[in-house]
């Protein structure tokens, strides 16, 4: 069994005369990235809030590296690193000196831990540059190095990628892949995005409209994405024609020329011959036959999010 870093249960959260949070329980373990996914106003950054000590929780319990936030909320803290927001740096300082002055308002640690997070995040080869000549990739791993000074069980990062270009997205995903899998940190991460959350985690719990849905392990996600047939897209001179020969075949004519078939996903190759050699035969003229594109992962996230989940089991 994983150890689970954080355990958070029937969390509920009212701001204003907004109920925002409904019953948000999960868990997220040592070693694993842990992603947050779900649309925008879905109470992704309500609950990191609360998680961080920001916010105060109205009902439920929480739970870091053992300790109960309510019962000891130093201990809590101190196992948990964040950035909520923007990573606050003095750009008029080096990467260091920013680390230094953090550092003093933590406990035990030392030049060594410091030069080990910087390794960490790799900016060895910049930290003693000014943070205003940094680029926002480079802040933003500042940033993680700063989170993670004082050795916490669980760094949570709301929306780290928001802002930074391809390259810049895929060090950091890679940096927090490491601090997960290499150095055992539960890392939790949130997106709206479906396909970074693919890339970057281990598991994914869904939230929409303060609740959360259900948490899935990728795989899980790419399987319920799978329909059990291929589709394909027919281009002939006559869908009439065409589809007169098409009896037992499950297909759907979409104008005078195109028809969408379906083959079961084992013997795809095998029928889709099969179906060709007949319309050729019969004098249908067969101009094209292209893969339907599969359904995408964000249409299944878009039906999880508006079904409640009742797609994967
Ligand atoms: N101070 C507040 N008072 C009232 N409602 C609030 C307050 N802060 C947030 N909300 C509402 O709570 C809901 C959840 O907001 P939250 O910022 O947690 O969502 P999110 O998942 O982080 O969204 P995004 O992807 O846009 O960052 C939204 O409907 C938002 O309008
Ligand atoms: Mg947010």
């Amino acid at each position: 069994m994983s150890n689970a870093a954080l355990i958070i249960s029937g969390l509920n959260k009212t701001l204003g005369k907004k109920h925002i949070l409904h019953d948000i329980s999960f868990e997220a373990y040592e070693g694993e990235v842990f992603g947050f996914l779900g649309p925008n106003g879905a109470g992704k950054t309500t609950t990191i809030k609360i998680i961080v000590g920001l916010l105060r929780l109205d009902e439920g319990e929480i739970e870091v590296g053992g300790f109960d936030i309510k019962k000891n909320y130093e201990k809590a803290m101190a196992n948990i690193g964040g950035i909520v927001e923007n990573p606050e740096l003095y750009k008029y300082m080096t990467g260091r000196q920013n680390l230094m002055q953090y550092a003093r308002m933590r406990e035990g640690v030392t030049a060594e831990r410091i030069d080990e997070v910087v390794k960490l995040v790799g900016l060895s080869n910049r930290i003693d540059e000014k943070v205003g000549k940094y680029s926002l990739g480079m802040r933003q791993r500042l940033g993680v190095a700063q989170a993670i000074l004082h050795h916490p069980k669980v760094l949570i990062l709301d929306e780290p990628t928001n802002g930074l270009d391809p390259a810049g997205i895929k060090e950091l995903r890679d940096i927090l892949k490491s601090l997960a899998h290499n150095e055992g940190i539960c890392v939790l991460v949130s997106s709206h995005l479906m396909s970074e959350m693919e890339l970057m985690c281990d598991r994914v719990g869904i939230i929409a409209n303060g609740s959360m849905i259900g948490v899935y392990t990728v795989a899980e996600m790419i399987s319920a994405s799978k329909t059990g047939t291929d589709e394909y897209i027919y281009e002939t001179d006559s869908s009439e024609k065409a589809s007169a020969l098409m009896a037992g075949y499950n297909f759907t004519i979409t104008d005078e020329t195109h028809i969408d078939v379906e083959f079961p996903e084992e013997n795809a190759s095998q029928a889709m011959a099969e179906l060709n050699e007949k319309l050729i035969l019969a004098g249908v003229k067969l101009y094209s036959v292209s893969p339907k594109e599969k359904k995408k992962l964000e249409d299944v996230f878009i039906e999880l999010t508006q079904s409640g989940g009742a797609q994967i089991e």
